[in-house]
């Protein structure tokens, strides 16, 4: 059975890391979460005090990306990958309100992008991936055969991420949480490298009235229609 590449792009917290595990699970693909990369690299720099509320060094972050290695290695209990900031991992240090205070300024620096694109690339040479982030089918995957472009709105996402954060104990308020969401959409959609646009030819899925099985069934039946076609040539 052929294998197609599935590229996820959309706004923050639009629930796509929570459907692309789900459909490279039934799938049997690779499930490539690519914030989660940006994420490592924003850790690096505040760790090394590169980043700050204060200051933000681009110039020393760019200076360092020789410095920074970023993997995955698939954790058979989760059935997916974590990733790994320089043969750590770092799954769950990468996922607080203070590394997703920074990650989109990380995210606008051409250097970063070129080095995890790169990694992306390559990461999806076989097929059978399903990879999620802001610039899947624009850029790292132009020719995916199935793209997505996931939308909900501002409220429902930062409600969905309050619950998130707090039900794994962090100590955060949902004005917070709004206020970070709705500055990482100016910020994603604005930078000058690959903004986050929608592709010319992605399916756009407004989930803020969907439950997760009622998306989950509806993009089986997208795959199901990409493989027939598939099969049929
Ligand atoms: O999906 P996420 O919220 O974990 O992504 C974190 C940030 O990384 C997001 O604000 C934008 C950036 N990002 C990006 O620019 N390109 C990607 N392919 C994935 C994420």
């Amino acid at each position: 059975m052929s294998k197609i590449t599935i590229a996820i792009d959309g706004f923050s917290s639009t629930g796509k890391s929570t459907v692309a595990k789900q459909i490279a699970k039934h799938l049997g693909y690779v499930y490539v979460d690519s914030g989660a990369m940006y994420r490592a690299i924003t850790l690096y720099a505040i760790r090394e005090g590169i980043i700050s509320k204060a200051n933000f060094d681009e110039k020393a972050l760019v200076a360092h990306l020789t410095k920074i290695d970023v993997s995955f290695t698939f954790n058979s209990h989760l059935g997916y990958g974590e990733v790994y900031l320089n043969g750590i991992n770092v799954e769950q240090d990468i996922r607080t309100l203070e590394v997703s205070g920074f990650v989109s300024k990380v995210a606008a620096i051409s250097q970063v992008r070129s080095k995890l694109v790169a990694i992306q690339k390559q990461l999806g040479i076989h097929k059978g991936v399903v990879m999620d982030g802001r610039d899947i089918g624009t850029v790292v995957f132009p020719k995916a055969e199935l793209k997505l472009f996931m939308i909900a709105s501002a409220e429902k996402r930062a409600s969905r991420r309050f619950k998130e954060l707090i039900d794994r104990g962090d100590k955060i308020t949902y004005d917070a949480v709004l206020k970070n969401v709705t500055e990482r959409d100016y910020i994603d959609t604005h930078r000058e490298d690959s903004p986050l646009v929608k592709a010319a030819d992605a399916i756009e899925i407004d989930n803020s009235e969907m439950s997760i099985q009622e998306q989950l069934d509806h993009i089986l039946g997208l795959i199901d229609v990409v493989l027939g076609k598939l099969h049929e040539t």
